[in-house]
């Protein structure tokens, strides 16, 4: 049986791979430190609470077929604040996984990338030929990782640059017990909850109804695309990297619109300025992700990615 490390996986798309990777008959073992994530989503493995810092540990002690790496701060605007701590978290940290990993001999590495490497576009959808050009401190640490893993010749590595990653265990087993939250869809679900506005980050934009676009995709999508990629670095394909989204935009006022239909409740919502660094319209094009991985998205609709969120609901 292989073991895979999943760093980061008591957090919101570690917990549902971990799960996946679980119910396929891998061996896990879940490290986190619990400063973003919650220990009651690791549903399977052997669960270690611990520091990307202090990981060579797990290496000591386990042998350790491949990484799944999710281990990371993920907030921009918390990013443009606090720089050093991002830089410090995910690309030092991240510097301390690839060292253990190069010490011990392992050598498969799935790691999280996002779409703010490639900060605004130029065109849209966005593919993987599109220059790496990110705009914030968050963006900077993954595309500094995402250099230096295209530099290591010690460790083959798959990349999966997610777009805006939503929805919910379908099963709703996995809770999302995030403390704060910086995406759209969790945002909403909160402010039902608890009976406040939502904002609505500008209605200036060049796009139809002149708010912002984004590429939903459901995490049980990028859960599947995780293991698909698990299955090409094990087949020995070489290092690569990926977009993964559906190809499909919503407006934010789509996204009011449809969950209102989906969850039968008005929803409350004002708006505010504008958020520095927002583009008007992030979508991927996945074609290289769906063609190399045989990768087929099952929940593209809104629909059902608000619904999954809102039974992940604590
Ligand atoms: N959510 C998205 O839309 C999205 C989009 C693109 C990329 N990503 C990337 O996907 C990965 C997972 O994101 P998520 O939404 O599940 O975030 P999350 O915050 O829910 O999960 C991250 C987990 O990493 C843990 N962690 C952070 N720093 C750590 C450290 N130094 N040592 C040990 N554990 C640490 C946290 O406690 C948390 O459980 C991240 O790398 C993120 O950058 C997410």
């Amino acid at each position: 049986m292989q073991t895979i490390l999943v760093t980061g996986g008591a957090g919101f798309i570690g917990s549902s791979v971990n799960l996946l990777l679980n119910e396929a008959g891998f061996k896990t073992i879940v490290y986190d430190n619990l400063s973003r994530g919650d220990s009651r989503s690791v549903k399977g493995g052997l669960f270690i609470e611990g520091d990307l810092f202090d990981i060579e540990s797990v290496f000591k002690e386990h042998k350790i077929d491949a990484v799944m790496h999710f281990a990371a701060f993920t907030d921009v605007g918390e990013s443009v604040q606090h720089p050093l701590l991002y830089y410090k978290n995910n690309f030092v940290g991240t510097l301390a996984l690839l060292e253990a990993m190069e010490k011990h001999n392992v050598d498969k590495l799935i790691f999280s990338s996002t779409a703010a490497v490639y900060g605004i576009p130029t065109q849209v959808p966005i593919n993987e030929s599109a220059p790496i050009n990110p705009i914030n401190p968050y963006g900077h640490s993954k595309a500094m990782i995402e250099q230096v893993l295209s530099d290591l010749k010690s460790v083959r590595s798959i990349r999966l640059r997610y777009f805006n990653a939503a929805g919910g265990d379908p099963h709703g087993i996995i809770k999302n017990y995030k403390k704060k939250e910086n995406n759209l869809i969790p945002i909403l679900l909160n402010s039902l909850k608890n009976n406040s506005q939502l904002v609505v980050f500008g209605d200036d934009y060049n796009t139809p109804d002149k708010t912002c676009i984004r590429d939903y995709i459901h995490v049980a999508d990028l859960a599947q695309a995780h293991l698909l990629a698990l299955d090409a670095l094990m087949q020995g394909a070489p290092s690569a990297f990926y977009n993964l989204g559906n190809g499909k935009g919503y407006s934010v006022l789509e996204v009011i619109e449809t969950a209102e239909k989906v969850l039968k409740r008005p929803i409350s919502y004002q708006i505010g300025p504008r958020r520095p660094g927002d583009p008007a319209v992030l979508t991927a094009d996945s074609r290289k992700a769906i063609q190399a991985l045989n990768w087929k998205p099952r929940f593209p609709e809104l629909e059902k990615i608000i619904l999954d969120a809102s039974k992940a609901l604590p």
